[in-house]
């Protein structure tokens, strides 16, 4: 498949882009600033200049699939979160892209659930979800807890609405996750939260919503 991974730079972005590069995908990794070339082509991928808030038809012009791993960070949380993901969810249907797998966050679908100060985040992740189910693209939506630096333990959990009791997850394994989740037909048309846990990735994929 021709990939092209969005927040390709972000610290999730880079473990999924050197993962896809070391498979048998052609990754093309966006990156917002010229400077970032560099290390995106020593992951292995092809780089592509793009801003979220502007035209990014050229970056997804012949991909198949994109990874979607952008994040405004708090800067413009309606502009790159809600706006930038619906302008390159569009993008992707238009361009003729078959496939598209978000990184979202858990409780997109209960702000309540979650400190005032991340309410407008989470209701413009849940947004952007939202109009990805909508179109016509095979979507995976994958919503994990608090991201950690520690290194992965290529182990997981997931279903609908986890008990949040420890609710954190390596970055390298939500990178592992969304990667892994690229090709498996039973993650299509799916939303699941994922939290570090004790069933190997592709396993915990084959059923991700923990269904009887
Ligand atoms: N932190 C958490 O606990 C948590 C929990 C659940 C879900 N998430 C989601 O996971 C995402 C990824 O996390 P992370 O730690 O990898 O974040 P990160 O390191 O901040 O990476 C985000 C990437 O998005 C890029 N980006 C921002 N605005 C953009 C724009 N307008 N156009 C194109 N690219 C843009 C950034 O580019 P630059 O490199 O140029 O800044 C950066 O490379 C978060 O953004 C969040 O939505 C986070």
């Amino acid at each position: 498949m021709n990939v092209l991974v969005a927040g390709s730079h972000g610290q999730v972005g880079q473990h999924v882009t050197g993962m896809l590069a070391e498979s048998d995908h052609e990754v093309r990794g966006m990156v917002r600033d010229e400077s970032q070339v560099s290390d995106i082509e020593d992951l292995g991928a092809e780089a592509v200049v793009a801003d979220l808030t502007e035209d990014v038809t050229h970056a997804v012009r012949g991909c198949d699939a994109v990874v979607f791993a952008a994040g405004s960070g708090g800067e413009d949380v309606l502009g790159v979160d809600r706006d930038g993901a619906i302008n390159i969810i569009e993008t992707a249907e238009e361009q003729g892209a078959d496939r598209f797998v978000m990184l979202s966050s858990i409780n997109a679908d209960s702000p309540e659930e979650s400190p005032e100060a991340l309410r407008e985040y989470l209701n413009a992740k849940a947004e952007a979800d939202e109009r990805l189910r909508e179109t016509e693209l095979t979507y995976t939506i994958v919503r994990p807890g608090a991201l950690t630096n520690e290194e992965g333990t290529g182990r997981i959990r997931t279903g609908a609405d986890l008990d949040r009791d420890d609710s954190e997850i390596p970055r390298e394994d939500v990178a592992e996750t969304l990667v892994t989740a690229l090709p498996m037909e039973s993650t299509y048309e799916r939303t699941f939260e994922v939290l570090a846990g004790t069933e190997p990735i592709a396993e915990a994929l084959e059923n991700p919503l923990n269904e009887e």
